[in-house]
């Protein structure tokens, strides 16, 4: 018989969550005392919750069918007091640089900030031998507290190392693993357990991780889900084939595709901007919108990574992942609600509602060497990982179109690139011309000066800025523009939390709304596939350009062939 559960929705001061409790429990009554002084007053702040009231773990629709393997599904274990639960998260390639960057600091800083469950320990997993307390010095170095909270930061960095441990193993020895499953379920203590992978290794060990995790150290109490890092496929082919041997071992509810793009702050928000706000939405569309541009740029190289970035390119590495995930997101149509499946199913309409991509409508660069006063930056090629002739792209710029009623004929322009003038991402929304304005005159030919135009700066210094047409103060009538600015740092004394934080968080909680169904990949790698096939068959040669300039004119070129002019090259910034 279906048990009726009664929902409470919980908010601490970081994030806020939902937590399912039976109103007939025994420890009901010591519950809710409990919850509700924790909601701390929010003052004027509003938010919205994270999954409108649906089950978070609504099964995919994407599930096709179940692995050979099945584990419990989550919904088969019976709802139990947090106290009574633990939770084990094993970062797999723990001695790795995203391990030690990102993973680990992220851990310690959703610690910090109480949102992980009191029962908890962080397991480190690499071939490495290593004893825990070398993974704990390893990983100190690393760690940093949030600015608005540093007083008691020695002794939480204290006690969130004493619950990091190591165990040293062969990714595709099962018995290894076998171990970690005893040392794991040691420190569980008998209680419910929950168990995340994080895998931070490179895709050829996915699979074996995943068969000897699943095989010998999943959760026979609780859930088991695995976190993965693209690169997820290398074209069609290769992903589908990675996500058939995924699926052997676990289902799709299991499996939380990372691209930390979506938990940046600014790409959380730009559903907030559209949906919340009267005056965006009417004009998201043919009708207003001239062109969109999503950028992004460094200004190193691929210095240290080029054994992998040859192999991929920047159209792998950047365009197909985390430019199209903001993309879809920027153009889809009012999900119904802001739950996972309704979000997901509304990005992938608009990817698979994309214009085949055409050679010529794509331009690909290189960076060469630069000598600049004494220093010297070298060319893509010196790297001794790269081989000579590598025709590799470090920069390419495209022109997308999405063949729907809302979209139709309008550019969206995508531009990445390595080793550039200037380090940023941003999403760039250029409006059309006034119709009958009538202070045309005072715009003097140029009237795409006096367009308005939306920039979202993801990163550095997140901002929201409107670019508006301004009287200067004065007797006379002379325009100017000016913006509208909505600069992060100056509203929010708040420190923006890392995009891994927000993920990470979002997979213990089994939110998967920032993480990539597996038709939404299909439909990524149907749209590039083809062009990256044409141009790597036709061993297309990259334009060069020198390392720290704003990169090939092609894409000068590329942008006026569509009447667009990049908005972040017209030295207004
Ligand atoms: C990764 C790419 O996904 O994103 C890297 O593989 C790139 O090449 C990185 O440098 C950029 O991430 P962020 O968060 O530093 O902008």
């Amino acid at each position: 018989m279906a048990k009726v559960f009664s929902t409470f929705h919980v908010e601490n001061f970081c994030f806020t969550r939902k937590l399912t409790i039976l109103p007939n429990s025994p420890h009901f009554q010591k519950w809710v005392p409990k919850i509700f002084s924790r909601i701390e007053p929010r003052n004027h702040l509003f938010e919205l919750r994270s999954s409108n009231g649906y089950p978070l773990n609504a099964v995919s629709l994407q599930d096709e069918g179940s692995a050979a393997n099945p584990l419990p599904q989550e919904n088969d274990f019976p709802e139990i007091e947090k106290g009574d639960t633990t939770l084990s998260i094993t970062v797999i390639g723990a001695s790795g640089d995203l391990a030690k960057k990102k993973i680990f600091p992220a851990l310690f800083a959703l610690y910090y900030e109480d949102c992980l469950p009191e029962n908890f320990v962080v397991f480190g997993y690499a071939r490495t031998k290593m004893k825990d307390e070398e993974l704990r010095n390893m990983i100190s170095r690393t760690l940093t507290c949030r600015i608005d909270k540093r007083e008691n930061c020695g002794d939480k960095m204290e006690q969130f190392l004493k619950r990091c441990f190591y165990h040293s193993g062969q990714y595709n020895s099962e018995e290894h693993f076998a171990e970690l499953n005893i040392k794991l379920k040691e420190k569980e203590g008998g209680k419910l357990s929950n168990r995340l992978f994080y895998l931070s290794i490179p895709p050829n060990i996915f699979v074996d991780v995943v068969r000897c995790a699943s095989t010998k150290a999943s959760s026979t109490s609780g859930w088991t889900r695995v976190i993965v890092e693209k690169p997820f496929g290398r074209d069609s082919e290769s992903s589908s084939e990675l996500t058939r041997c995924l699926k052997q071992y676990l289902n799709e509810d299991q499996i939380f595709r990372i691209d930390h793009y979506l938990g940046k702050e600014l790409v959380e928000n730009l559903s907030v901007l559209r949906f919340s706000n009267l005056v965006f939405e009417p004009l998201w569309s043919r009708n207003y919108i001239r062109n969109v541009q999503f950028i992004f740029s460094e200004d190193f190289g691929t210095e240290g990574r080029g054994g992998y970035f040859d192999h991929y390119g920047i159209i792998r590495d950047i365009m197909q992942n985390h430019l199209l995930q903001i993309l879809a997101l920027f153009a889809m149509e009012t999900p119904v609600s802001m739950d996972a499946e309704d979000i997901r199913n509304e990005k992938v309409k608009v990817l698979r509602s994309m214009k085949p991509l055409q050679l010529e409508d794509v331009i690909v660069g290189q960076y060469k060497g630069h000598k600049k006063g004494d220093k010297l930056y070298p060319g893509y090629t010196d790297d001794p990982t790269v081989p000579n002739d590598s025709v590799t792209p470090t920069f390419a710029a495209a022109a997308l179109f999405i063949n729907n009623a809302r979209w139709d004929g309008v550019p969206l322009l995508m531009k990445a690139g390595k080793a550039l003038h200037t380090k940023g991402a941003e999403i760039r929304v250029q409006f059309r011309h006034v119709p009958g304005n009538l202070y045309k005159r005072n715009f003097g030919t140029d009237l795409d000066k006096a367009t308005n135009e939306l920039v979202l700066r993801v990163q550095p210094d997140e901002a929201i800025y409107l670019k508006i047409n301004n009287k200067v103060p004065g007797l006379g009538m002379r325009l100017d523009r000016s913006d509208l600015n909505l600069l992060y740092k100056a509203r929010y004394t708040r420190e923006i939390p890392d995009a891994y934080e927000r993920l990470l968080l979002d997979a213990v909680e089994g939110e998967r709304r920032l993480f990539i169904r597996s038709d939404e990949l299909d439909a990524a790698w149907a749209l590039f596939t083809p062009l990256l096939k044409e141009l790597e068959d036709r061993k297309i040669a990259p334009e060069l350009y020198p390392y720290g300039s704003r990169g090939p004119v092609g894409a000068y070129y590329l942008a006026a062939k569509h009447n667009v002019r990049w908005g972040d090259l017209t030295g207004e910034e």
